[in-house]
This record gives structure tokens, C-alpha cells and sequence, in this order.
């Protein structure tokens, strides 16, 4: 055998081979992959895929564009590039209920000038997963890119091409040049497989199928992201004149993957009676993933161009959201967590249970009030709910099931981690002891989080590892771990290469927004928009830490609690020698100035927006807050504008009694030009 390696084939030789083994190599991953159906032993795929690279290696000019060996995956990389949609990847209106649904189509219905809905319909299942945007040109991939925003992704090609349900080159016929659009996603079982693998190794786990999918399609490096039980469902042809029926069946000829349950509708009764039966399949686990509800679309293509769309969704397509899925299941006790600000929040642990595909073993209860207004307890058999990524809720307690000795649950009188007495006051409960050591930890943990610093890859059980070590005790020492390099190279599982990576996180941490800083001290009542608030008022960061409360209760939107606390926080010592050393690690915030903001045709004014509107709420959210409005999310006597679309409920009925003046979406754009 070794010596066959040593002697390089001539170009013919290896011409021929390169087509033989790629031919080989795909049809043995095709079996392997997509019919589970293994056709030789590994050993010999992996001899084949070895044969096949030290051939590309030597004539690289023969490697064809459709090599498995493109599919292992690139080295690690700084960040993605960033591309621009040429059609904007649009989002879904959602409706709820067949009556909904038949309002939908009504309304497309009367913009065509038609009365007749429905018309033909595709129903599709929709894939909880990551739309994504894939070019082909010439029948080859290209380049493959997230939504993003909608109208500009990433550019994540080189993890794409390691998913096997992607074609690097398109079968059949197909236009010269083509944009393909789909979900990548991972079925149940690898995912469960997955979680229980990270568990082992102590790493964080993934949080649901879509966050794992997501978060291993942007990962920077594709050779981890090729290991990854990656899938992908194509179903949208961009720019081409085929009904969306024929698009699914040209998919499939063009060796794309496509989700075979779709079916035809033309009428609201069939539609129906099919709903049902995905409800079913979906409450019974039926399918190897998780779909969170079903697709609509307009069939004809023609239709679809007259109907257009709206904002930034079609009018042509929409998504019915199925119910949440319900299960019933046993508590087997209730702890209690500390929080970065000491509250307390009770966890219920459950009897593991299925929901939708998902095992669920705990669900938060808030608070007290909640559990009491439930009356839930230790050894009660409960309905859990759980939507889409929505941490579970238990809703309803099964009181016949109850056992005869249970009682009411109580809060522990002292904090379970540092024994200090708790305060209860109307609704919380808190560890008033600001050492404690559970608080200490979630403050770091905040810190390093993602919409704080963000100091990606040093995930939780690290900080919690140094935490313990006395490695990092406040958030200053982050910046200080580099100089103790000899001891995290000692720690098991810390290998010279994650070390490295670790470090250069936090390095690289120290360029975030003064606002994101703020919000990472975890000052109690901060949240990501009041630290914005206090910042565009003050200026400057360091500013702000010289405010008494006094003048910070005059800024715009800050109340007396706020105040109070922020300017007891910055007036402590310990405080004030964290935030010396913050400084002198050179963190960037405390060089940014920040534009302190008056004027604009609205400021001073506060805006609650409720019902359905034509435009996405977070788009006329930034709108509003560009023009120097505030918008808050309860209807309140300081409210200058109810901005109320259909079907509005109790916020309108609350504005009308404290005589808030109410806008339409037309009055408000007159108000604004
Ligand atoms: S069609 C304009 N079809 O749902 C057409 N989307 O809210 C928009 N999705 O971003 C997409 N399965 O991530 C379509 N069969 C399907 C889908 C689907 C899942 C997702 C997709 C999209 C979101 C729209």
C-alpha cells in the first residue's frame, strides 16, 4: 500500500482518478447521509477521501467544483464578510387561526381586485431554523450568506458548503444564475445528541434546535461547524417565473433537499381540516424536527408579483403559528437562585418530559406571587407549556393530583449560598449581602455577556471555574487574566490554542460602547436602554459616575428609583476602585463621548405602540427613537401617543380612559412630516 503513495500519478492517470473518486466519494455520502444507508465501511471512505486530497494537492487545477473534500471545512477566520441581499429576504406577517388565515386571503384578495379567496395555496411546513440565501452560477456554488437584517447577511459559505444537503453543483437544468433560499436546521435526535455531548465535555448547552443550528452556521470556524449535524430544506427559487409548486419539484431535480409534506389547497374548509392534522403530528412528534407552525403561499407566480408586499413582508405569503405545545408532568422540587442583584427566584425541577421534541427539566417560576397565585408545589403534577424558544411555563397546577401531605412552598428565610437573612419586600425576595458569593458570580457572568461585553468564547463554566479559583472576583480582573496565562494553561480542558482564543475575547472586549459597559456593571433598574438614556445625557461615562441623583432624576426618561440607585452605586468606594482599574485596563468606553441628544421633532414625546400594524413594530420603534421620541411599552399618564393598529386591546381601552391621544398608522405619518 505505502508504496502506491510514493508514486505520483501522471495527469491522465489523475484526471481519471479525480473524476472516479468524486463520483465514489458522493454517492457513498448521499447513502450515508440522507438514507442513513451506509454503503462501504468508513475506513474506506476515509482512504478514498485521503487519496482524493493528496491528488487535489499535487494538480489542484483538477479538483472539481462538487469535491467532498470541500467539505471539511476552512480554518478559522476573524469575522464574516458582510453582503448585501439583491432581493431583501423578507420576513412572514403571522396569523393564528383559520379565521385570520381567511382574512389574509381576503385582503390579498380585494388587492387584486378579485373577490375570489382563496386561490391556489402551497402549504409548507415552517422549519424552526436559519433562512439562508444560497448562489449558484453556472450550476456551481458560489456563495451562501444569512439574513441578517433582511437586507444585508453574512457571508457564511464556507460553513454551508460542509452541509451535505447543499449541492456544491446543481443537477439537470437550471438558469445560468440562481439565488436558492432555505433553512438550516437539526433534526431532534442530533440535537439531543449534541446538547448531551457539550453536557460531557461541560460546556454550555444549546437552548433549542434553532439556537444550535444558528449558532454553528455563524461559527469562525467551519472545520467545528463540519462536524455539526447540520441540515438544510430549500424552498424559495429567487427571480424566477415558476410557481412556488414547480419551484419545490425543480429543487428537488437540482438536488436540493425539500420538505416532501407541502400540499396544494384551494379552499378555507380543506385548509382546515389539513391544520389539524399538522397540529397533531406536530403535539405528537412526528417528525424528526421541530416545525413551529405552517407556510401559505400564493401558488401562482403571477399572482404573487401583482400581490407585492408590504414593509417587509409579502402579501402573497404568511406563516399560521401552531399552538404552543402542552405536556403534563411531575415538579420534583423547587430551588431558589440567586440573581446578580440578589433576587431570588424559585426554579421548579421537573420529571423530564418531551414537549414538542424538546426535554424539558426545569421551569422558572419569577416569583412568589406567581406561585402562590397558582398555588404550585413541591410533588404537583402540572400542564408545562412551551413556545418556540420560551423557556417552559408551568400553567396549571393538577390539584386532584395533589399529594395529601404537600404544602405551600416557602421562601427560604436565608440565602442558600451565603446564609445571610432575606429581605422580602412586596413581590421579591433578596439576599441583601452584597459579597455573596452566588452574586458576585452572575455579576461576571453579566458582565462578560452577550449584550454587555461580550467576551465571546469564555462561557459560563470558565467564569465560574475562575470565579472559584479567585482567579477573577470583579470584572476589572477579566482584563488581568492574561498576565496569569501559566495558570489557566494548567487547567484541564485549557489548551494553549483556547487560551489564546480566551484571551484575545476579552482583549478584544475592551473596544465596547460605554453604554454596553454600564449595562455590564448590572446596576440595579440598568437595563440596555436606560444605560443608553444615562449616557446621552451625561455625555460621557465617567460623567455619569459623578451625577448625585438629584440631577440625574432631571434627565429624560429617568425616575427617582433609577437615580437613587444609580447614584448610590457609583458613590461607594469599592465601586470607584473597580472603576479606576476598569479604566487603567484601557477599556475604549471611557474615552467615548457620547452626543447628548436634544432637539429632534419629537423628543420629549413617548409613544406606546399596540394591535397589528403594517409595519413591524421594531422598525417603527427605531423610527420614533430617531426622531427623539420615547417608546415605552405601558400606556401610562406621562403618555403623549397611542399609535394603536388592529385589533387592539386593553392598552387602547386604558389610553381612552386616561385620555391619551390615539393615532392611526396614517395620522402618525401626517404628525411626522
Ligand atoms: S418563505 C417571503 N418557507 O420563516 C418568503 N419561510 O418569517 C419568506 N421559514 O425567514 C420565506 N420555513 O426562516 C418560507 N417553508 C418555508 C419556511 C420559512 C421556515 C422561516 C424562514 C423565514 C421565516 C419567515
Amino acid at each position: 500500500m505505502s508504496t502506491s503513495a510514493k508514486k505520483e500519478p501522471s495527469k491522465e492517470v489523475a484526471l481519471k482518478l479525480v473524476h472516479e473518486l468524486t463520483q465514489k466519494l458522493n454517492s457513498w455520502a448521499d447513502a450515508y447521509y440522507a438514507e442513513d444507508n451506509p454503503l462501504v465501511p468508513d475506513s474506506i471512505y476515509d482512504e478514498s477521501l485521503k487519496k482524493l486530497r493528496e491528488i487535489e494537492i499535487d494538480y489542484p487545477e483538477l479538483k472539481l467544483p462538487n469535491s467532498p473534500t470541500l467539505r471539511v471545512g476552512a480554518k478559522a477566520r476573524e469575522q464574516f464578510q458582510k453582503v448585501a441581499h439583491k432581493v431583501p429576504m423578507l420576513s412572514l406577517s403571522n396569523v393564528f387561526s383559520i379565521a385570520e388565515l381567511g382574512s389574509f386571503l381576503d385582503r390579498a384578495a380585494r388587492h387584486m381586485g378579485s373577490s375570489e379567496a382563496p386561490f391556489p395555496l402551497t402549504c409548507e411546513e415552517k422549519m424552526d431554523g436559519l433562512a439562508i440565501s444560497l448562489h449558484y452560477k453556472k450550476g456551481i456554488f458560489q456563495r451562501g450568506a444569512t439574513r441578517g437584517d433582511g437586507e444585508t447577511g453574512e457571508d457564511v459559505t464556507e460553513n454551508l458548503r460542509t452541509i451535505r444537503d447543499i449541492p456544491l453543483k446543481l443537477e439537470g437544468h437550471y438558469p445560468d444564475e440562481v439565488e436558492i433560499r432555505g433553512e438550516v436546521y437539526i433534526e431532534l435526535k442530533a440535537f439531543a445528541r449534541l446538547n448531551e455531548k457539550l453536557q460531557k465535555e461541560g460546556k454550555k448547552l444549546f437552548a433549542n434546535p434553532r439556537n444550535a443550528a444558528a449558532g454553528n452556521i455563524r461559527r469562525l470556524d467551519s472545520s467545528i461547524t463540519a462536524k455539526m449535524p447540520l441540515r438544510f430544506f430549500a424552498y424559495q427559487i429567487v427571480s424566477t417565473p415558476f410557481d412556488q409548486s414547480e419551484a419545490l419539484k425543480k429543487l428537488s431535480q437540482w438536488g436540493f433537499q425539500v420538505n416532501s409534506h407541502w400540499k396544494s389547497f384551494s379552499d378555507l374548509h380543506s385548509i382546515e381540516k389539513a391544520v389539524k392534522e399538522y397540529e397533531e403530528i406536530r403535539k405528537n412528534s412526528k417528525r424528526p424536527y421541530e416545525f413551529d407552525g405552517l407556510v401559505f403561499k400564493v401558488d401562482s407566480h403571477k399572482l404573487q408579483q401583482e400581490l407585492g408586499f408590504v414593509t417587509n413582508s409579502p402579501r402573497w405569503a404568511v406563516a399560521y403559528k401552531l399552538p404552543a405545545i402542552e405536556m403534563l408532568t411531575q415538579i420534583e422540587k423547587i430551588s431558589v437562585q440567586v440573581g446578580r442583584t440578589g433576587a431570588l427566584t424559585p426554579v421548579a425541577h421537573l420529571k423530564p418530559v418531551n414537549v414538542g421534541g424538546v426535554i424539558v427539566q426545569r421551569a422558572t417560576l419569577h416569583n412568589l406571587d406567581q406561585i402562590r397565585a397558582k398555588d404550585i408545589r413541591c410533588g404537583d403534577t402540572v400542564w408545562i407549556r412551551r413556545a418556540g424558544d420560551v423557556i417552559p411555563e408551568i400553567i396549571k397546577v393538577v390539584t386532584e393530583e395533589r399529594p395529601a401531605n404537600s404544602t405551600p412552598f416557602e421562601m427560604p428565610s436565608t440565602c442558600p449560598e451565603c446564609h445571610e437573612k432575606i429581605i422580602a419586600t412586596k413581590s421579591q425576595h433578596k439576599c441583601p449581602n452584597t459579597l455573596c458569593p452566588a452574586q458576585a458570580l452572575e455579576r461576571l457572568r453579566h458582565f462578560a455577556s452577550r449584550g454587555a461585553m461580550d467576551i465571546v468564547g469564555l462561557g459560563d463554566e470558565w467564569i465560574e471555574e475562575f470565579f472559584n479559583n479567585g482567579l477573577i472576583k470583579n470584572p476589572s480582573d477579566f482584563y488581568q487574566l492574561k498576565n496569569h496565562k501559566e495558570e489557566l494553561l494548567q487547567k484541564e480542558g485549557l489548551g494553549e490554542k483556547s487560551v489564546e482564543k480566551m484571551l484575545s475575547a476579552i482583549e478584544k472586549s475592551k473596544s465596547q460602547s460605554a453604554a454596553r459597559l454600564l449595562f455590564g456593571l448590572g446596576i440595579n433598574h440598568v437595563g440596555e436602554r436606560i444605560a443608553q438614556d444615562l449616557l446621552q445625557n451625561a455625555g460621557s461615562f465617567l460623567d455619569l459616575t459623578q451625577k448625585n441623583s438629584e440631577e440625574l432624576v432631571t434627565y429624560s426618561g429617568i425616575g427617582p428609583e433609577i437615580a437613587q440607585s444609580v447614584s448610590q452605586y457609583f458613590s461607594k468606594n469599592e465601586v470607584k476602585k473597580e472603576i479606576q482599574k476598569l479604566q487603567d485596563s484601557g477599556l475604549l468606553a471611557f474615552k467615548e463621548k457620547i452626543e447628548i441628544i436634544s432637539g429632534g421633532p419629537l423628543s420629549g414625546k413617548t409613544f406606546v405602540i399596540t394591535g397589528t400594524l403594517s409595519t413591524e413594530r421594531g422598525i417603527i420603534k427605531k423610527r420614533l427613537e430617531s426622531l427623539g421620541a420615547k417608546v415605552s411599552d405601558s400606556v401610562s399618564k406621562k403618555t403623549s401617543y397611542l399609535l394603536a393598529g388592529e385589533n387592539a386591546g386593553s392598552k387602547l381601552t386604558k389610553a381612552r380612559e386616561l385620555g391619551v391621544k390615539i393615532l392611526s398608522e396614517s395620522e402618525l405619518e401626517s404628525l411626522i412630516s
